[in-house]
């Protein structure tokens, strides 16, 4: 629903619903298992000769508003005030406009009437946007076992079935590489206490800078930039590379084609409200994808980046607020990331680097995340998933120029840009 009146609301999180729920395979366990057990397969299968230049061209999101530049916020990268650019201490809760966004954590309704959404449908080729059925939980049963959408969740395919849309990023491609990817931030805790809030940003953001000024990719979700915007500008400021998780984090392939734009446009705009930037990178919540989302998330300007490795950390149980409770403990999904580290230990882990899911999401998930960061910074070269990637530039915004780990930088289409991007 559009929001009514005036839409003010203070940004003290006061509105997250308990409709929320974090990512993880959305898929029943059969799905899961399923999935499991076609994954060697896809592995196996070699690399679509596809060459990058066959692939669909972008446009810049024109339909995207302009907004005055937001205060403190650095507009470019480096940064041309560097001192500026890395805030410290206690983040204001700064109050926030809803006027022109729908309600926070939920679908937009009535997205096909809506005014903003109109131009981009009619600018999407519909054509290239495979008509791939509307998903359930009950479709998952009938889906065919030929996977002709290359839908992620019932078969964890990464390699689109059409070939002018780029395969999913979902490993460094350099062995002993570790993609740092946090999910579903920016975080805040409701209700907001003193001891909720020990959790809620800056604390990462503060430990990765004392680590080495770690960068890492945030995938921001729409709904939670409106409860923390200050939070959002923090790890912006800090050189973390943003990319985008939709408006109200729902399974994208049980939307229509309205709902994905929707999904889509208000968490691009919300990020060039609040950021001034316009990410050229998403990763669909539950890894919920197929080509039919991939084409309209490529049109709209961006490319699919999902994982290869799952902490499992949305998952853990015994927090005390939100997300509720998990399937798993704390020790398990600890086990998880120590086996990984000791397969690389052994020399068991050289075929390629990894892109791993993690969250900054609840106490559990910052714990863990904080607990191993030394580790993996010994034992991998960690960066961005896009770092690895050779994305310099993963904003429509090309003045932000990221260090990479090869010397040659690409766009998301995997194309030479030309640019010169320091090396990690
Ligand atoms: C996490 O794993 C490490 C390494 O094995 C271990 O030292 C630590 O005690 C574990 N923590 C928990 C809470 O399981
Ligand atoms: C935070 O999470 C850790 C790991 O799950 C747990 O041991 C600890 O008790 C939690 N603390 C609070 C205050 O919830
Ligand atoms: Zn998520």
């Amino acid at each position: 629903m559009m929001p009514s009146g005036s839409g003010i609301w203070l940004g003290s999180g006061g509105i997250i619903t308990s409709k929320w729920v974090p990512d993880g395979p959305r898929a029943k366990p059969i799905a899961i298992a399923l999935a499991t057990l076609l994954f060697a397969t896809i592995n196996v299968q070699a690399a679509p000769a596809t060459k990058s230049s066959t692939y669909l061209p972008q446009a810049s999101p024109k339909w995207l508003p302009s907004f005055p530049k937001q205060k403190n916020v650095i507009t470019s990268w480096p940064p041309s005030n560097p001192k500026a650019a890395l805030p410290s201490g206690p983040l204001s809760t700064a109050s926030f406009s809803l006027e022109g966004y729908p309600t926070m954590n939920e679908v937009v309704t009535n997205a096909a009437k809506d005014p903003n959404i109109i131009p981009i449908m009619k600018a999407i080729d519909w054509t290239k946007v495979p008509s791939a059925p509307v998903t359930s939980d009950a479709y998952g049963d009938e889906y065919p076992a030929s996977d002709p959408y290359c839908w992620w969740t019932q078969t964890l395919c990464t390699t689109p079935k059409i070939h002018y849309i780029p395969p999913d990023i979902s490993i460094c491609p350099k062995a002993g590489t570790w993609g740092l990817t946090y999910d579903d931030g920016p975080m805040y805790y409701w209700p907001v206490t003193a001891e909720n809030s020990k959790w809620a940003e800056p604390n990462l953001y503060d430990y990765l800078l004392k680590h080495n000024d770690q960068k890492a990719n945030l995938f921001y979700i729409g709904s939670k930039i409106i409860g923390a915007p200050a939070a959002a500008q923090r790890g912006f400021n800090d050189g973390h590379t943003i990319c985008a998780h939709t408006w109200s984090h729902p399974s994208m392939t049980t939307l229509t084609n309205a709902e994905v734009v929707a999904e889509f446009y208000y968490s691009l705009r919300m990020i060039k409200q609040v950021l001034g930037i316009t990410p050229k990178c998403w990763r669909p919540p539950y890894g919920d994808v197929d080509d039919r989302i991939r084409a309209i998330a490529w049109q709209m300007g961006m490319r699919t980046i999902i994982w290869d490795r799952d902490t499992n950390d949305w998952n853990i149980n015994g927090d005390q607020v939100a997300p509720g409770p998990g399937a798993i403990t704390y020790a398990t999904a600890n086990k998880t990331v120590d086996n990984w580290i000791k397969s690389r230990e052994e020399g068991k882990d050289n075929k390629n680097g990894h892109i791993v899911l993690e969250h900054e999401l609840s106490n559990s998930t910052i714990t863990l995340a904080e607990f191993w960061l030394p580790t993996i910074q010994k034992e991998y070269q960690t960066m961005p998933a896009t770092a690895c990637n050779n994305i310099a530039q993963p904003y429509w915004e090309k003045q932000f120029i990221y260090p990479i780990q090869g010397t040659v930088a690409v766009d998301t289409n995997g194309e030479p840009t030309g640019v010169k991007a320091p090396q990690i």
